[in-house]
């Protein structure tokens, strides 16, 4: 395989970017994330790539909750916070408004719409992340505006 080619075919997928939060035993975290998919419609399944050396990770594989926070086109800023892994857990949300949602996961105030997930399945045994399945268990809209994309951030996950 050509391993340029395999990288720029990669990083040709559309992404959104978005903070997944998590939350176990009253503990939140947050982090940037953009590999993330809806996979059936009945149930409403969406699928998160999520690194196995994440604090989240091992918070989703405890807790078995998520929320999707979806950012505006405006909203770089925020997803720059998240992306620094968790020193102290809670630490990166502690200067952003937020609220726990029905799961307990975290919800960003500012984000434009988000979702909460009930982790359903795991694939844990190929690659460097797993494959997390959740079940879409509440839902909500803030601002009906367009979401920000990895293109208008100019960074790349993927290749
Ligand atoms: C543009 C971008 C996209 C990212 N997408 C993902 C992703 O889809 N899944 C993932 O696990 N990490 C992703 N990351 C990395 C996480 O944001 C990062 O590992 C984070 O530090 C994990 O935080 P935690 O250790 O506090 O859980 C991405 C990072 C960047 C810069």
């Amino acid at each position: 395989m050509d391993a340029q080619a395999k990288k720029i075919a990669l990083r040709k997928i559309p992404h959104g970017v978005y903070i997944i939060g998590v939350a176990q035993d009253g503990q939140l975290n947050a982090f940037t994330g953009t590999w993330l998919t809806q996979v059936s419609f009945t149930p409403p399944l969406v699928a998160l790539g999520i690194r196995k050396d994440s604090h989240s990770l091992s918070m989703i594989q405890h807790a078995k909750v998520f929320s999707v926070n979806i950012l505006g086109k405006e909203q770089k800023p925020l997803a720059e916070h998240f992306v620094k892994p968790a020193t102290v857990i809670g630490e990166k949300l502690k200067t952003v408004a937020h609220r726990a949602g029905k799961t307990g996961a975290p919800l960003l105030d500012d984000a434009i719409a988000f979702v909460e997930c009930e982790v359903r399945e795991i694939a844990n045994e190929l690659g460097d992340h797993a494959v997390v399945i959740g079940e879409v268990v509440e839902a909500g809209v803030r601002n009906d505006v367009p979401a920000l994309t990895l293109i208008d951030t100019g960074w790349h996950y993927g290749g």
